[in-house]
């Protein structure tokens, strides 16, 4: 896959990009990313990239025409087949595992980090293909947002994880939160690891993990457990968690 970021803090990124996973994976030509300074595709003596809003307000807004001409002369004219080009902003849709999968199908994605009050709405109505919200918060701007969307696509990537069972059990891949995970010692400062794992009984351990995934999305993100695919065991743990909670109560 191929990844252009623009933006005007192209250095906020070769930390990112220059460890773990994220490295590895252009390393192995996995992914090959590429930062491009917005203010590289300024006309101007002052490279300006924003301007103040039509209709008056206070803050500044970001120019369309630098957007336009970087994404022009970084695909070479020609839009790209199976490109898409993400607005990062607050009022996008918002980013989900469904989403990085999605967007781990393109051939190219080009990230627009977007800053101020805003970005000119000709931008996301007429070059970005979808404006994408990491998140109900604002942030200063688009760069951590696209390294957040970077690294979840990226990962997702054949060959970029050493372990390609890693991103197949991951929290959200099957819309509920992965089961608590537990390594030596067996007991740290009085607090054993749950019996079960240790009891090699694999399907006792399997049914244990599918419960408490299910307690766990229950608790903290019961809008998950509704879109949830449940089975008809997955009906029985549930029934069974209810039954616990009603008896500590
Ligand atoms: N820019 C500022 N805040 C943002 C957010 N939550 N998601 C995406 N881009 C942003």
């Amino acid at each position: 896959m191929r990844i252009d970021v623009i933006t005007t803090f192209p250095e906020m990124f070769a930390p990112v990009l220059g460890s773990s996973i994220l490295k590895r994976a252009q390393e192995k030509g996995v992914a090959e990313i590429r930062v491009h300074d917005l203010r590289d595709y300024t006309a101007d003596r002052h490279r300006t990239t924003d301007d103040a809003p039509f209709g008056g307000g206070g803050g500044m807004v970001m120019k369309p025409e630098p957007f336009f001409e970087a994404v022009e002369a970084i695909r070479g004219g020609k839009p790209t087949e199976n490109e898409e080009i993400v607005l990062l902003c607050p009022q996008g849709e918002p980013f989900r595992q469904s989403l990085a999968r999605e967007l781990s199908a393109r051939r190219r994605l080009i990230l627009l980090c977007g800053h101020y009050e805003g970005v000119d709405e000709r931008v996301r109505e007429h070059l970005a293909t979808r404006a994408v919200s990491i998140g109900d918060y604002v942030l200063t701007g688009g760069e951590l947002p696209a390294m957040v969307v970077i690294d979840a696509v990226v990962r997702l990537l054949p060959g970029a994880l050493g372990d390609e069972q890693g991103a197949a059990s991951d929290s959200f891949s099957d819309n509920l939160l992965e089961y608590p995970q537990y390594t030596r010692p067996a007991e740290f400062r009085g607090w054993p690891v749950p019996e079960v794992l240790l009891s090699g009984d694999h399907a006792r351990i399997r049914r244990w993990r599918r419960k408490e995934s299910l307690r766990r999305t229950r608790r903290l993100r019961p809008d998950l457990l509704a879109a949830a695919e449940l089975s008809d065991e997955d009906r029985e743990l549930l029934e069974e968690i209810e039954q616990e909670e009603h008896r500590a109560e």
